[in-house]
Protein backbone atom coordinates (compact mmCIF):
# COMPACT_ATOMS: atom_id res chain seq x y z
CA UNK A 1 0.00 0.00 0.00
CA UNK A 2 1.01 3.56 -0.33
CA UNK A 3 2.35 3.85 3.37
CA UNK A 4 4.81 0.92 2.67
CA UNK A 5 6.00 2.68 -0.22
CA UNK A 6 6.64 5.84 1.77
CA UNK A 7 8.30 3.65 4.13
CA UNK A 8 10.82 2.81 1.54
CA UNK A 9 13.40 0.62 2.13
CA UNK A 10 12.92 1.56 6.18
CA UNK A 11 11.23 -1.16 8.62
CA UNK A 12 9.96 1.63 10.48
CA UNK A 13 8.66 5.33 10.06
CA UNK A 14 10.51 6.18 13.23
CA UNK A 15 13.92 5.07 11.63
CA UNK A 16 13.15 6.98 8.11
CA UNK A 17 12.39 10.29 10.22
CA UNK A 18 14.98 10.22 12.34
CA UNK A 19 17.67 9.81 9.09
CA UNK A 20 15.58 12.86 7.46
CA UNK A 21 17.02 14.95 9.90
CA UNK A 22 20.42 16.59 8.48
CA UNK A 23 17.96 17.17 5.11
CA UNK A 24 15.27 18.95 7.21
CA UNK A 25 17.45 21.01 8.73
CA UNK A 26 18.90 21.82 5.26
CA UNK A 27 15.70 22.15 3.90
CA UNK A 28 14.69 24.76 6.51
CA UNK A 29 17.54 26.91 5.98
CA UNK A 30 17.10 26.76 2.21
CA UNK A 31 12.97 27.93 2.75
CA UNK A 32 13.95 30.59 5.59
CA UNK A 33 16.77 32.67 3.16
CA UNK A 34 16.28 35.15 0.68
CA UNK A 35 17.88 35.90 -2.59
CA UNK A 36 21.08 37.11 -0.74
CA UNK A 37 21.33 33.95 1.67
CA UNK A 38 20.50 36.19 4.61
CA UNK A 39 17.99 34.34 7.42
CA UNK A 40 14.26 35.88 6.68
CA UNK A 41 11.10 35.96 8.56
CA UNK A 42 8.34 37.44 7.60
CA UNK A 43 8.09 41.35 9.38
CA UNK A 44 4.79 41.17 10.60
CA UNK A 45 6.00 38.29 12.82
CA UNK A 46 9.49 39.82 13.78
CA UNK A 47 7.43 43.03 14.99
CA UNK A 48 5.26 41.07 16.81
CA UNK A 49 7.47 39.20 18.30
CA UNK A 50 9.50 42.65 19.12
CA UNK A 51 6.93 44.56 20.12
CA UNK A 52 5.66 42.06 22.91
CA UNK A 53 7.11 42.21 26.69
CA UNK A 54 6.95 38.58 27.17
CA UNK A 55 6.41 35.49 25.00
CA UNK A 56 4.54 32.21 25.83
CA UNK A 57 5.29 29.25 24.63
CA UNK A 58 2.52 27.06 24.67
CA UNK A 59 2.38 23.05 23.91
CA UNK A 60 2.78 19.38 24.70
CA UNK A 61 4.61 16.76 24.92
CA UNK A 62 7.52 16.90 22.56
CA UNK A 63 6.97 20.03 21.11
CA UNK A 64 6.87 21.63 24.80
CA UNK A 65 10.33 20.01 25.10
CA UNK A 66 11.26 21.63 21.81
CA UNK A 67 10.16 25.24 23.33
CA UNK A 68 12.03 24.76 26.45
CA UNK A 69 14.82 25.03 24.14
CA UNK A 70 13.49 27.73 22.08
CA UNK A 71 13.05 30.13 25.41
CA UNK A 72 17.01 29.51 25.89
CA UNK A 73 17.56 30.64 22.03
CA UNK A 74 14.95 33.67 22.36
CA UNK A 75 16.09 35.05 25.10
CA UNK A 76 19.87 34.68 24.84
CA UNK A 77 19.96 35.51 21.07
CA UNK A 78 16.81 37.74 21.25
CA UNK A 79 16.80 39.08 25.07
CA UNK A 80 13.44 38.75 25.08
CA UNK A 81 11.42 37.00 28.48
CA UNK A 82 10.08 33.82 27.50
CA UNK A 83 8.01 31.07 29.61
CA UNK A 84 6.67 27.69 28.44
CA UNK A 85 3.83 26.36 29.48
CA UNK A 86 2.05 22.80 29.26
CA UNK A 87 -1.14 23.68 26.78
CA UNK A 88 -3.51 21.10 29.54
CA UNK A 89 -1.97 23.32 32.69
CA UNK A 90 -2.07 26.60 30.88
CA UNK A 91 -5.90 26.14 30.02
CA UNK A 92 -7.19 26.26 33.42
CA UNK A 93 -3.98 28.15 35.61
CA UNK A 94 -3.23 31.08 33.27
CA UNK A 95 -0.48 33.11 34.80
CA UNK A 96 -0.88 36.84 35.13
CA UNK A 97 -0.08 38.14 32.15
CA UNK A 98 1.55 41.37 30.92
CA UNK A 99 0.30 43.55 28.55
CA UNK A 100 1.59 42.74 25.50
CA UNK A 101 2.23 39.20 25.94
CA UNK A 102 3.07 37.07 22.10
CA UNK A 103 1.56 33.74 22.41
CA UNK A 104 3.80 30.94 20.17
CA UNK A 105 2.03 27.70 19.37
CA UNK A 106 4.42 24.77 18.80
CA UNK A 107 2.19 22.13 17.53
CA UNK A 108 3.81 19.21 14.51
CA UNK A 109 0.29 18.60 13.98
CA UNK A 110 -1.20 21.72 14.29
CA UNK A 111 -4.58 19.64 15.60
CA UNK A 112 -3.76 19.28 19.32
CA UNK A 113 -7.06 19.96 21.17
CA UNK A 114 -5.17 21.18 24.47
CA UNK A 115 -3.23 23.81 22.63
CA UNK A 116 -6.17 24.90 20.75
CA UNK A 117 -8.27 25.53 23.80
CA UNK A 118 -5.55 28.35 24.82
CA UNK A 119 -5.18 30.00 21.84
CA UNK A 120 -9.33 30.27 21.47
CA UNK A 121 -9.38 31.35 25.13
CA UNK A 122 -6.18 34.47 24.35
CA UNK A 123 -7.96 35.30 21.12
CA UNK A 124 -10.70 36.19 23.24
CA UNK A 125 -8.54 37.68 25.38
CA UNK A 126 -7.47 40.16 22.15
CA UNK A 127 -3.61 38.72 22.38
CA UNK A 128 -1.93 37.69 19.18
CA UNK A 129 -0.41 34.15 18.13
CA UNK A 130 1.94 32.78 16.17
CA UNK A 131 1.45 28.90 15.48
CA UNK A 132 5.12 26.59 14.79
CA UNK A 133 3.44 24.18 12.67
CA UNK A 134 4.44 21.62 10.00
CA UNK A 135 1.11 21.14 8.57
CA UNK A 136 -0.02 24.21 6.64
CA UNK A 137 -4.09 24.88 6.88
CA UNK A 138 -3.98 23.10 10.12
CA UNK A 139 -6.51 23.96 13.08
CA UNK A 140 -4.05 26.19 15.16
CA UNK A 141 -2.35 27.78 11.72
CA UNK A 142 -6.01 28.71 10.39
CA UNK A 143 -6.88 30.32 14.13
CA UNK A 144 -3.55 32.10 14.75
CA UNK A 145 -2.40 35.48 13.47
CA UNK A 146 0.84 34.33 12.26
CA UNK A 147 2.25 30.63 11.23
CA UNK A 148 5.58 29.49 10.32
CA UNK A 149 6.10 26.24 8.86
CA UNK A 150 8.41 23.41 9.73
CA UNK A 151 9.18 21.95 6.19
CA UNK A 152 9.74 18.79 7.79
CA UNK A 153 7.53 16.70 5.75
CA UNK A 154 4.64 14.29 6.58
CA UNK A 155 5.43 13.27 10.38
CA UNK A 156 4.01 9.38 10.12
CA UNK A 157 4.95 7.53 13.42
CA UNK A 158 3.69 8.39 16.55
CA UNK A 159 6.99 9.44 18.35
CA UNK A 160 7.75 12.82 17.09
CA UNK A 161 11.62 13.15 15.93
CA UNK A 162 12.30 15.54 13.29
CA UNK A 163 9.32 17.71 13.89
CA UNK A 164 11.62 18.00 17.38
CA UNK A 165 14.64 18.98 15.58
CA UNK A 166 12.43 21.11 12.73
CA UNK A 167 10.88 23.41 15.60
CA UNK A 168 14.15 24.02 17.36
CA UNK A 169 15.94 24.92 14.13
CA UNK A 170 12.68 27.00 13.20
CA UNK A 171 12.68 28.52 16.52
CA UNK A 172 16.87 29.94 16.25
CA UNK A 173 15.89 31.15 13.17
CA UNK A 174 13.31 33.13 15.17
CA UNK A 175 16.03 34.41 17.58
CA UNK A 176 18.38 35.29 15.21
CA UNK A 177 16.29 37.23 12.95
CA UNK A 178 14.75 39.21 15.86
CA UNK A 179 18.25 39.20 17.37
CA UNK A 180 19.44 41.06 14.31
CA UNK A 181 16.87 43.82 14.01
CA UNK A 182 17.47 44.67 17.47
CA UNK A 183 20.76 45.43 16.78
CA UNK A 184 22.12 42.22 19.21
CA UNK A 185 24.07 41.07 16.09
CA UNK A 186 26.68 38.54 17.68
CA UNK A 187 28.49 37.54 15.15
CA UNK A 188 26.91 34.04 15.63
CA UNK A 189 26.71 32.79 11.46
CA UNK A 190 23.37 30.82 12.22
CA UNK A 191 23.29 29.68 8.12
CA UNK A 192 27.05 28.09 8.81
CA UNK A 193 26.15 26.97 12.60
CA UNK A 194 22.78 25.15 11.29
CA UNK A 195 25.03 23.17 8.36
CA UNK A 196 27.80 22.05 11.21
CA UNK A 197 24.74 21.19 12.90
CA UNK A 198 23.64 18.97 10.16
CA UNK A 199 26.84 17.43 9.11
CA UNK A 200 26.97 16.80 12.76
CA UNK A 201 23.90 15.17 12.44
CA UNK A 202 24.89 12.71 9.75
CA UNK A 203 27.57 11.59 11.31
CA UNK A 204 24.96 10.59 14.28
CA UNK A 205 22.75 8.74 11.80
CA UNK A 206 25.83 6.82 10.44
CA UNK A 207 26.68 5.32 14.19
CA UNK A 208 23.18 3.52 14.69
CA UNK A 209 25.09 0.02 15.23
CA UNK A 210 26.76 2.47 18.09
CA UNK A 211 22.94 3.38 19.03
CA UNK A 212 21.92 -0.95 19.28
CA UNK A 213 24.83 -1.45 20.98
CA UNK A 214 24.32 0.69 23.42
CA UNK A 215 20.43 0.37 24.13
CA UNK A 216 21.12 -4.05 24.49
CA UNK A 217 23.51 -3.07 26.92
CA UNK A 218 21.85 -0.81 28.97
CA UNK A 219 18.15 -1.42 28.19
CA UNK A 220 17.43 -4.69 27.25
CA UNK A 221 16.58 -5.96 30.59
CA UNK A 222 15.72 -2.96 32.34
CA UNK A 223 13.06 -1.46 34.42
CA UNK A 224 13.61 1.64 34.54
CA UNK A 225 16.07 4.40 33.28
CA UNK A 226 17.00 8.22 33.71
CA UNK A 227 18.39 11.02 31.69
CA UNK A 228 20.43 13.67 33.44
CA UNK A 229 21.61 17.05 32.39
CA UNK A 230 21.87 20.52 33.30
CA UNK A 231 20.68 23.29 31.18
CA UNK A 232 19.78 22.46 27.45
CA UNK A 233 21.15 18.83 28.24
CA UNK A 234 18.69 18.60 30.69
CA UNK A 235 15.85 19.34 28.07
CA UNK A 236 17.09 17.06 25.94
CA UNK A 237 17.34 14.30 28.43
CA UNK A 238 13.08 15.16 29.21
CA UNK A 239 12.83 14.70 25.36
CA UNK A 240 15.22 11.28 25.91
CA UNK A 241 12.68 9.73 29.00
CA UNK A 242 10.00 10.79 26.40
CA UNK A 243 10.67 8.85 23.47
CA UNK A 244 11.80 5.78 25.81
CA UNK A 245 8.82 5.83 27.77
CA UNK A 246 6.55 5.80 24.42
CA UNK A 247 8.21 3.49 22.87
CA UNK A 248 9.59 1.06 24.78
CA UNK A 249 7.74 1.38 27.78
CA UNK A 250 10.51 1.31 29.91
CA UNK A 251 9.91 3.62 33.22
CA UNK A 252 12.15 6.82 32.38
CA UNK A 253 12.53 9.94 33.52
CA UNK A 254 14.77 13.15 32.67
CA UNK A 255 16.02 15.42 35.75
CA UNK A 256 18.54 18.19 36.51
CA UNK A 257 21.46 16.95 37.44
CA UNK A 258 21.39 19.25 40.12
CA UNK A 259 18.08 17.94 42.06
CA UNK A 260 19.16 14.20 42.36
CA UNK A 261 20.51 14.21 45.86
CA UNK A 262 16.77 16.00 46.48
CA UNK A 263 15.00 13.09 46.15
CA UNK A 264 15.63 10.92 43.12
CA UNK A 265 19.05 9.31 44.32
CA UNK A 266 17.06 7.33 46.39
CA UNK A 267 15.93 5.38 43.41
CA UNK A 268 19.19 4.45 42.23
CA UNK A 269 19.83 0.20 42.35
CA UNK A 270 22.56 -1.89 41.12
CA UNK A 271 22.81 -1.83 37.96
CA UNK A 272 20.28 1.26 36.98
CA UNK A 273 21.06 2.77 33.51
CA UNK A 274 21.44 6.50 33.94
CA UNK A 275 22.03 7.86 30.48
CA UNK A 276 24.11 11.45 31.10
CA UNK A 277 24.39 14.10 28.46
CA UNK A 278 27.40 16.70 28.74
CA UNK A 279 27.16 18.84 25.79
CA UNK A 280 27.67 22.11 27.88
CA UNK A 281 30.46 23.54 29.13
CA UNK A 282 29.56 25.49 31.93
CA UNK A 283 28.23 22.88 33.54
CA UNK A 284 30.78 19.55 32.16
CA UNK A 285 32.40 19.27 35.36
CA UNK A 286 28.58 19.67 37.77
CA UNK A 287 27.13 16.54 35.72
CA UNK A 288 30.08 14.62 35.85
CA UNK A 289 30.09 14.93 39.90
CA UNK A 290 26.40 13.99 39.24
CA UNK A 291 27.42 11.04 37.27
CA UNK A 292 29.98 10.06 39.73
CA UNK A 293 27.21 9.98 42.72
CA UNK A 294 24.82 8.06 40.87
CA UNK A 295 27.89 5.81 40.15
CA UNK A 296 28.59 5.60 43.69
CA UNK A 297 25.45 3.73 44.75
CA UNK A 298 25.78 1.31 41.53
CA UNK A 299 24.03 3.12 38.45
CA UNK A 300 25.36 1.71 35.13
CA UNK A 301 26.27 5.20 33.63
CA UNK A 302 26.26 5.85 30.23
CA UNK A 303 27.79 9.34 29.03
CA UNK A 304 26.97 10.93 25.87
CA UNK A 305 29.68 14.20 25.60
CA UNK A 306 30.57 16.56 22.94
CA UNK A 307 33.82 16.89 21.04
CA UNK A 308 36.18 18.92 22.86
CA UNK A 309 34.19 18.24 26.37
CA UNK A 310 35.10 14.49 26.29
CA UNK A 311 36.78 12.35 28.83
CA UNK A 312 37.59 9.13 28.78
CA UNK A 313 35.02 7.83 30.56
CA UNK A 314 32.63 8.96 27.99
CA UNK A 315 30.16 6.10 25.79
CA UNK A 316 29.59 7.87 22.66
CA UNK A 317 30.73 11.85 21.80
CA UNK A 318 28.90 13.91 19.28
CA UNK A 319 30.92 16.08 16.95
CA UNK A 320 30.95 19.84 18.08
CA UNK A 321 28.35 21.89 17.27
CA UNK A 322 27.68 25.78 18.32
CA UNK A 323 26.80 25.45 22.19
CA UNK A 324 23.18 26.56 21.73
CA UNK A 325 22.66 24.35 18.87
CA UNK A 326 23.20 21.17 20.66
CA UNK A 327 19.89 19.83 21.71
CA UNK A 328 19.44 18.91 17.99
CA UNK A 329 22.09 17.10 17.89
CA UNK A 330 22.67 15.30 21.33
CA UNK A 331 18.69 14.35 20.82
CA UNK A 332 19.43 12.13 17.81
CA UNK A 333 21.35 9.51 20.00
CA UNK A 334 18.26 9.72 21.97
CA UNK A 335 15.71 8.56 19.59
CA UNK A 336 18.19 6.06 18.46
CA UNK A 337 18.58 4.27 21.69
CA UNK A 338 15.04 4.18 22.22
CA UNK A 339 14.01 3.00 18.92
CA UNK A 340 16.39 0.13 19.42
CA UNK A 341 15.37 -0.34 22.98
CA UNK A 342 12.05 -0.61 21.56
CA UNK A 343 13.10 -2.94 19.21
CA UNK A 344 14.67 -5.35 21.09
CA UNK A 345 11.75 -5.97 23.38
CA UNK A 346 9.80 -6.54 20.57
CA UNK A 347 7.46 -2.96 20.72
CA UNK A 348 5.34 -1.73 18.10
CA UNK A 349 7.74 1.09 17.12
CA UNK A 350 5.46 3.22 15.02
CA UNK A 351 2.38 2.48 16.85
CA UNK A 352 3.04 2.59 20.25
CA UNK A 353 0.08 1.08 22.97
CA UNK A 354 -2.59 4.00 24.23
CA UNK A 355 -1.19 6.79 21.68
CA UNK A 356 -2.31 8.43 19.01
CA UNK A 357 -0.25 10.70 16.50
CA UNK A 358 -2.33 14.00 17.42
CA UNK A 359 -4.20 13.93 20.45
CA UNK A 360 -7.57 15.72 19.34
CA UNK A 361 -9.35 15.57 22.58
CA UNK A 362 -8.81 17.44 25.63
C1 LIG B 1 5.86 12.86 20.77
O1 LIG B 1 6.68 11.78 20.56
C2 LIG B 1 4.50 12.53 21.23
N1 LIG B 1 3.87 11.57 20.43
C3 LIG B 1 3.65 13.68 21.72
O2 LIG B 1 4.21 14.09 22.93
C4 LIG B 1 3.44 14.94 20.83
O3 LIG B 1 4.64 15.64 20.72
C5 LIG B 1 2.33 15.80 21.45
O4 LIG B 1 1.13 15.09 21.48
C6 LIG B 1 2.16 17.12 20.74
O5 LIG B 1 1.74 16.95 19.42
P1 LIG B 1 1.75 18.16 18.41
O6 LIG B 1 3.14 18.62 18.25
O7 LIG B 1 1.16 17.61 17.15
O8 LIG B 1 0.89 19.25 19.02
Amino acid sequence: DASDIEKGTYPHYMLKETDEQPLVIRKIIQKYQDEEGNLTIDQEIVDAVKSSDRIYIVACGTSYHAGLVGKQLIERMAGIPVEVHVASEFGYNMPLLPEKPLFIFISQSGETADSRAVLVAVKELGHKALTITNVPGSTLSREADYTLLLHAGPEIAVASTKAYTAQIAVLSILADVVAKTRGRADNLNLVKELGIVANAMEVLCDSKEEFDFIAREYLSFTRNCFFIGRGLDYYVGLEGALKLKEISYIQAEGFAGGELKHGTIALIEEGTPVIALATQENVNLSIRGNVKEVSARGANPCIISMKGLDMEEDRFVIPAVHELLTPLVSVVPMQLIAYYAALHRDCDVDKPRNLAKSVTVE
